[in-house]
């Protein structure tokens, strides 16, 4: 029975590919490298010394989908194949809702067509909007998104309560990840965002390596401790780990559906990372204090004691491997 990953040549899906072969679970990759390169699949072999089905279409395409599903035996799918830029998605809102949702509902209805009910599904801490309190714990409550990005994973989230509330044989698990950085410790996969990037430490690591000259730290007039944004930063490879136990759990216990907050439960502001980063690799960040950047909080971190009392997963890696493993990979690229 193989484990389905749409969206299995990008960033967290690539990772998640390693542990699970690692693992020694059999998958299946489709992407439409809309955001990812063939290499990387490449990578994934060299990494784990293990083969897999690949498919390249884009998970719109029922078609193609159902062929993939007459093909094998798909026992789960974990869903990685959305787009995730705030900024872009404000610009582009129809390719998004498209994109994200509409992928989502085909991928969902091939599931149920061919009798496949259990699904982990990408969501992010950007469903609790700007958070009334830190650290944020599952029952905080959802809305206020400024974008469609993250319109679009709350959306997904409700599609699959209506979804479990019509018929309780699907077995749901939502992650909602903080901010997943580093890559994994090889070098030989890691982010690849196109163009400039908008995420903090991907531009850290191009001001490092010459191919940026500045980085702006969008405000420092926050209420936090030294005045700049806080965010919970997880390891990649903590957060691919965080899937197989998601699935484990879906395996293990009775269907249902299930909700797990994916972060350290610890804050770091920008100069914070700013601050790590030049102790670790040695290099020094140029930066200069911006204003606010728009539809940015002050504070986000997570509760993660859910996860770790049911899932049995925490993160262990720290914000050195974070620094050291993201500079790694932009060193051997
Ligand atoms: N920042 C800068 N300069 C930059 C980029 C970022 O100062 O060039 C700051 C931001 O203002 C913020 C922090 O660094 O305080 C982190 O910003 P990111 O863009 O890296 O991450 P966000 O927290 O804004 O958003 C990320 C993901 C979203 C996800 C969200 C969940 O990009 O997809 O985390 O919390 F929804």
């Amino acid at each position: 029975m193989a484990i389905l990953l749409p969206g299995g040549a990008g960033y967290i899906g690539s990772h998640t590919a390693v542990e699970l072969l690692n693992a020694g679970k059999e998958i299946i990759i489709i992407d439409n490298f809309s955001n990812s390169k063939p290499e990387v699949l490449e990578n994934i072999k060299k990494i784990t010394g293990k083969k897999f089905k690949f498919y390249e279409i884009d998970y719109l395409d029922k078609e193609k989908l159902e062929k993939v599903f007459k093909e094998n035996q798909i026992d789960s799918v974990i869903n990685f194949a959305g787009f995730k830029a705030v900024g872009e998605s404000v610009q582009k809102p129809i390719e998004y809702y498209t994109n994200n949702i509409s992928g989502a509902l085909v991928l969902l209805s091939v599931m149920k067509k061919y009798g496949c009910k259990k699904f982990v599904f990408s969501s992010s801490a950007t469903v609790y909007g700007n958070p009334e309190i830190v650290p944020l714990t599952e029952e905080c409550k959802v809305g206020g998104i400024t974008n469609p990005y993250g319109n679009t994973k709350l959306f997904i989230e409700q599609i699959l309560r209506d979804l479990y509330k019509s018929d309780n044989t699907w077995d749901i698990c939502i992650l909602r990840y903080f901010n997943p950085v580093g890559a994994h410790e090889s070098g030989l996969i890691g982010e690849e965002p196109q163009g400039i990037p908008n995420n903090l430490m991907p531009y850290i690591v191009r001001v490092a390596n010459g191919e940026l000259e500045q980085l702006s730290v969008f405000g420092d007039d926050y209420d936090t401790k030294d005045g700049t944004g806080v965010r919970d930063y997880i390891h990649v490879v903590d957060l691919a780990k965080g899937h197989l136990k998601a699935l484990e759990k879906l395996d293990k216990e009775e269907k249902g559906l299930y909700i797990y907050n994916l972060g350290t439960g610890v804050g770091y502001s920008v100069l914070d990372i700013v601050k790590v980063f030049e102790k670790v690799t040695g290099k020094k960040i140029s930066y200069k204090i911006a204003p606010r950047r728009q539809g940015d909080i002050a504070i986000c971190y997570a509760d993660p004691k859910k996860a770790k009392e049911e899932l049995k997963w925490e993160a262990i890696k720290t914000l050195e491997d974070m620094c050291r493993d993201s500079w790694n990979y932009i060193e051997k690229r």
